[in-house]
């Protein structure tokens, strides 16, 4: 390559570095983003606890339900290394000194949460509740060994 060639690839890769710059999130926002995405998740949480106490129609809970899993569909991505004591988390240590158990909490959840949706859509009240009961478990579970009270 010629000297401007190797300068026009100079300059792409460092444009291409800058754009990484720019969209990567800072620990801070990190935390906030993890926090306000485990509020979204709890939010429809409480509404899956109100239909079954109310042993309400399950069928529009559906696309809840398919928020709820995608929400959580890869936990362990919220909590990169170096987010550990930024802002204001409530997230225990143990969430990176423990990676393998947290990520076994989190793949539970993910395999479980996307039923919800499909029992839903179906009308099946009691196949919900009794999968909202597992699921609704898993979040507790998890907070339990992995975050602050
Ligand atoms: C695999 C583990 C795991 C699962 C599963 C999980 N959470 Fe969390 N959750 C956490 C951790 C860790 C935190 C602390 C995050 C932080 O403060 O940085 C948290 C934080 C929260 C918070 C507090 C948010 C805030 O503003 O401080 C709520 C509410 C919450 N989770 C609800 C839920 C609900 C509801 C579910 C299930 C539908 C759920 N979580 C599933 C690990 C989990």
């Amino acid at each position: 390559m010629r000297l401007n060639e190797w300068i026009k690839v100079a300059v792409a890769t460092l444009a291409i570095g800058l754009v990484g710059l720019a969209w990567a999130e800072t620990p801070d926002e990190v935390v906030a983003n993890r926090k306000a995405t485990m509020k979204s998740m709890d939010e429809i949480g409480h509404a899956f606890d109100d239909a079954v106490a109310n042993e309400a129609d399950v069928t529009a809970l559906a696309p809840q339900a398919t928020k709820l899993a995608e929400l959580g569909h890869d936990i362990p991505a919220m909590f990169p290394p170096g987010t550990e004591t930024a802002g204001k988390t409530r997230a225990w240590p143990e969430v990176w000194r423990d990676r393998a158990g947290f990520a076994r909490a989190a793949a539970q959840f993910a395999a479980d949460s996307p039923r919800l949706a499909t029992l839903a859509a179906a009308g099946d009240k009691d196949g919900f509740a009794s999968q909202w009961d597992t699921v609704g478990n898993e979040c507790g579970s998890c907070h339990r060994s992995f975050k602050r009270r």
